[in-house]
C-alpha cells in the first residue's frame, strides 16, 4: 500500500502534510511513501532528505496516480481532483462547509475523504488533533509577532537610568491558543489577565498566572463537549463594559475567541479600542473567521486611534516547520487507526468514532 503527498498551493500553505522524520513510522507500518518533487524545499528540506529516508520522489501525477491515501494539507486544486480514482482516500483539512460542493463531487467517485479538523475531542484522538496542535502554536506566534510590533520592552526594567514597567497583555477567549499565548506572554515577563466565556477555563488561566476576568452574574456558556455558545446581549453588553474599563491600561490584545460553526463573535468594538494607549497593538487569531474587532481585515494592518490591529489569514505559514512537523505526527496518528496492519489495507470501520466522525458524507 503506498501513501502519497503532492506540493501544497504555495501561495496560500507553507505547511506539509508529511515530514522526513515520519517516513520510517510509515514504512515499519508496512506503507510505501511516494512525494511529488521539491515537496518541502520551500521549507528547507529538499527531495534528499526525504529519499534518504525512504520516501520515492515522483511527478505530481504518478503519486496522484500511484497512492491509496492521499495526505495533504488542504483540499487539492480541480486538476489534482479529477485525476482522482475510485477507492482511493484523501487526508487533510479539507473544510467540508466551505468546500460542500467538491466534496460531494469527489465522493460521488467512490473516494473517501477524512477532514481532520472533524475529529472528535475524545482522549484517543487526542494525538491526531490537528485543531489543538495549530492552536497552540498560533497562540505562541501571535504573541511574538505582535510584540515585535509593540514600541516598548515587555518586561520590568529596574535600571540605573530609570525602571521601565511591564506591558499588560490581554488574552481574550482561553482556549488552547489562549493558553499558549498567556504562557509565552507570562515567560516574556508580561502582566497577563485573559476572560472567556467558559467558567472551566478560570482555573486553567490562574494556573498559568493569568488574571482572570469575570463577567459578573454571568452564566457558564459551555457546551457538553467543552465549546463556547454564542453569549446572550445580556452578557455582551456586561462583557463590553468589563473589557471597556480594562483596555484603558492594556498595551497589547491576543484575539482568539471562537464559536465551532460560526461566525467569530465580534467582541472589540472601535470605541473600545478608542480607550486604548496609542502604540497598543492588537492581534486578532479570528480574523479570516470574521474577527473579534469590528476593525480587523484579513491580512492588513489596520491602524486607529494610534492603536495597531492585525489578523492573517494563516499565521502558520510564518511558522510552517513546526507546524508541519506537528501535523504530520497527528497525521501519522491518524493512519496507524485507519490501516488495519494484519490485512494490510485501510479498513473504514465506521463503529470507529474518530472514524466515523472524520468522514465526510
Ligand atoms: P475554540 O478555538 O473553539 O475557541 C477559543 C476560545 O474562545 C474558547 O475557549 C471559547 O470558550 C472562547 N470564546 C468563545 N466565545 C467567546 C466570547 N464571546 N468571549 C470570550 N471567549 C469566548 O476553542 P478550543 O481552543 O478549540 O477549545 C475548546 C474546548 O475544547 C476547550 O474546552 C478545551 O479545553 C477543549 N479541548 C479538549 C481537548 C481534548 O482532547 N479533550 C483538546 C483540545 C481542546
Amino acid at each position: 500500500m503506498i501513501i502519497g503527498s503532492i506540493s501544497e498551493n504555495l501561495k496560500i500553505e507553507k505547511r506539509v502534510a508529511i515530514t522526513p522524520d515520519i517516513i520510517k513510522k510509515y514504512t515499519s507500518l508496512g506503507l510505501e511513501v511516494h512525494l511529488s518533487k521539491n515537496y518541502a524545499s520551500h521549507l528547507g528540506i529538499n527531495d534528499n532528505q526525504y529519499e534518504n529516508e525512504g520516501a520515492k520522489i515522483l511527478s505530481n501525477d504518478q503519486v496522484l496516480s500511484n497512492s491509496n491515501a492521499i495526505l495533504q494539507m488542504n483540499l487539492p486544486n480541480e486538476e489534482a481532483l479529477k485525476k482522482l480514482k475510485e477507492n482511493q482516500i484523501l487526508i487533510g483539512v479539507l473544510n467540508p462547509y466551505s468546500n460542500s460542493e467538491k466534496l460531494s463531487d469527489i465522493n460521488s467517485k467512490k473516494i473517501n475523504c477524512f477532514s481532520l479538523e472533524l475529529l472528535p475531542r475524545i482522549t484517543r484522538a487526542q494525538s491526531m488533533d490537528i485543531l489543538s496542535s495549530q492552536a497552540n502554536l498560533a497562540g505562541y506566534k501571535a504573541v511574538v509577532d505582535s510584540f515585535a510590533y509593540f514600541q516598548k520592552a515587555i518586561p520590568m526594567m529596574m535600571t540605573a537610568a530609570g525602571t521601565i514597567s511591564a506591558a499588560k497583555v490581554l488574552i481574550v477567549g482561553a482556549g488552547v491558543a489562549g493558553l499558549q499565548a498567556i504562557a509565552t506572554a507570562k515567560r516574556m515577563g508580561a502582566i497577563v489577565f485573559a476572560t472567556d466565556v467558559r467558567l472551566a477555563s478560570k482555573e486553567q488561566v490562574e494556573s498559568l498566572g493569568g488574571k482572570f476576568l469575570t463577567v459578573e452574574g454571568a452564566e457558564n456558556l459551555e457546551t457538553d463537549g467543552g465549546y463556547a455558545k454564542e453569549a446572550s446581549e445580556d452578557f455582551k453588553q456586561k462583557q463590553e463594559n468589563l473589557l471597556k474599563e480594562t483596555l484603558k491600561k492594556i498595551d497589547i490584545v491576543i484575539c482568539t475567541a471562537l464559536i465551532p460553526g460560526k461566525k467569530a463573535p465580534t467582541i472589540i468594538k472601535k470605541d473600545m479600542i478608542d480607550v486604548m494607549p496609542s502604540g497598543s497593538v492588537i492581534y486578532d487569531l479570528a480574523a479570516s473567521q470574521g474577527g473579534n474587532t469590528e476593525l480587523t481585515k484579513v491580512d492588513e494592518v489596520i491602524e486607529s486611534n494610534g492603536v495597531k490591529i492585525m489578523g492573517e489569514a494563516n499565521i502558520l505559514n510564518r511558522l510552517a516547520f513546526s507546524a508541519s512537523n506537528l501535523y504530520a505526527k497527528n497525521v501519522f496518528n491518524f493512519i496507524s487507526n485507519l490501516f488495519d496492519k494484519e490485512k494490510k489495507a485501510f479498513e473504514i470501520n465506521m463503529e470507529d468514532e474518530i472514524i466515523n466522525k472524520t468522514l465526510v458524507k
